[in-house]
């Protein structure tokens, strides 16, 4: 198989019905759906979150992150990969994109929760810096575990700080730019 450059861009609230579909299949399986198009649209458009996707040069998307900030912490709330793109680097750079972003924003820990048994997530996330802190029985649908995982981040210095800039920029940009719905 021929796997071809993937790109980031902040996300659009025309992402949504992409970004649901992602989720239910590769989130949410065997739970009730939660993130359908309309809640993702809300988010989207919600200025105290931030959204980022991963798509191919011929605009599919293959990827997405989403985060909101809550003055000093983060929550990740979605973070998903196409099966065949993994292990490509793509969810390190949509979630680099998103802690970038929240340093830049004054967010000092993000926390997240995977469900129990998804061991590749799980080791995803440890890779990406995150512990386990917390257990929580029957979070989902009242049926399964979940594990909460932290990562403190650090102070932005000067390289972040850049990068960080020109990520805003960008995301102005688009948010600007982008034709009337
Ligand atoms: C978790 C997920 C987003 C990772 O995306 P990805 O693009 O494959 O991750 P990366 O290629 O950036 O991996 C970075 C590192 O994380 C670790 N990692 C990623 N997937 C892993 C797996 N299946 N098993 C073990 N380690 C893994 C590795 O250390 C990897 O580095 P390496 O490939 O150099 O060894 C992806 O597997 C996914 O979409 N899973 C289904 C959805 C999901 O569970 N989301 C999280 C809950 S919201």
């Amino acid at each position: 198989m021929v796997l071809h450059p993937v790109q980031l861009r902040p996300a659009r609230v025309s992402d949504a019905s992409r970004i649901a579909q992602l989720s239910r299949r590769l989130i949410e399986q065997g739970l009730p759906w939660r993130w359908r198009p309309q809640r993702v649209a809300r988010l989207l458009a919600a200025p105290d979150h931030l959204s980022v996707v991963a798509h191919t040069t011929d605009g599919e998307i293959v990827g997405f992150a989403i985060m909101q900030i809550i003055e000093q912490r983060a929550d990740l709330l979605l973070c998903a990969v196409s099966p065949a793109q993994r292990r490509r680097g793509i969810g390190r750079r949509l979630l680099g994109w998103l802690e970038r972003c929240a340093i830049t924003a004054g967010t000092s820990s993000i926390r997240l929760e995977v469900r129990k048994k998804n061991r590749e997530a799980q080791s995803f996330y440890r890779h990406m810096g995150y512990s386990v802190v917390d257990r929580t029985p029957y979070y989902y649908s009242g049926r399964e575990m979940a594990l909460k995982m932290i990562r403190r981040l650090p102070g932005p210095n000067n390289d972040q700080w850049s990068a960080a800039r020109r990520l805003i920029a960008q995301a102005i940009d688009e948010a600007v730019n982008k034709p009337p719905r």
